[in-house]
């Protein structure tokens, strides 16, 4: 796994908004793999502006959401469709975007018919992701078998807590999502993750430095073979091994460069 450190959340953005970049200039028609949460909103709004300077064409991509809450409509302020349209669809052209239906009447079919369609688009090339303080990867809680598939998972407490900054109190937020499996996850041809804040710095070191655990989701990706995780100053605080990523990163050949 590569491990980038960076200042700050502005400065991880910006990483991560040129591995974008370097991606889609490979290739245009890429099947991209986009998060929620508080994580990539400022990737989002990078990736906004990069389109509107004309530095980022997304409208051959096609793009994949990792999960969206269980009985939440479309149209809901607080479901992930609608996060998506406000930070990315409504200002920039993709050619589709599948997000997982929160209304639908029969769940492990819906979520079959998910994975079915990430197989026909050819599989994700890109896959972002944020990590939750629990170590959680999409809604992959502790627990998650690190071979599942798109499911329906009832969210931890904590969680739930996490997310309640969202609704007008926790119990709005919905107990039930559907989510794209760690098994799933670990099919996309590169991995990029997201954290920053001192309150994802332990969920980081279970992930990078800890044994591969259904407890720690997130450390699944230990067997990933392209996998890059950028975080902050904060979040990598609990690192054993920080000098060695940074070493690394400024040692880096200019062709491994996004
Ligand atoms: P956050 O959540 O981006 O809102 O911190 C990350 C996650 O739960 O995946």
């Amino acid at each position: 796994m590569e491990v980038i450190i960076k200042r700050d959340a502005q400065e991880v953005s910006l990483e991560a908004a040129a591995i974008f970049r370097r991606q889609l200039q490979e290739k245009p028609d890429s099947v991209l793999g986009l998060a929620t949460g508080s994580t990539p909103v400022a990737l989002y709004r990078r990736l906004v502006a990069m389109t509107q300077e004309g530095d980022l064409d997304l409208s051959h991509a096609t793009t994949f959401n990792l999960d969206e809450y269980v009985g939440l409509p479309g149209s809901h302020p607080h479901g992930y469709a609608a996060f998506m349209r406000q930070n990315l669809f409504d200002h920039v052209k993709v050619a589709r975007w599948w997000i997982p239906d929160g209304m639908t009447n029969d769940i492990p079919q819906h979520c079959a018919a998910y994975e079915q369609a990430i197989t026909d688009a050819g599989g994700i090339d890109l896959q972002l992701l944020g990590l939750g303080s629990d170590g959680h990867i999409g809604f992959n809680e502790p627990g998650s078998s690190l071979g599942s598939r798109t499911r329906l998972k009832t969210l931890t407490m904590q969680t739930v807590a996490a997310n309640a900054q969202y609704f007008a109190s926790p119990a709005e937020v919905p107990r039930h999502v559907m989510t794209m499996g760690v098994g799933t996850i670990l099919e996309a041809r590169r991995c990029l993750v997201l954290a920053f804040g001192e309150g994802k710095a332990k969920a980081v070191a279970a992930m990078v430095e800890g044994p591969v655990t259904a407890m720690a989701p997130a450390s699944a990706l230990q067997m990933h073979a392209v996998c890059t995780l950028i975080v902050d100053e904060a979040a990598a605080s609990l690192l054993q091994r920080k000098e060695y990523y940074r070493w690394i990163y400024e040692n880096k050949p200019a062709w491994q460069r996004a």
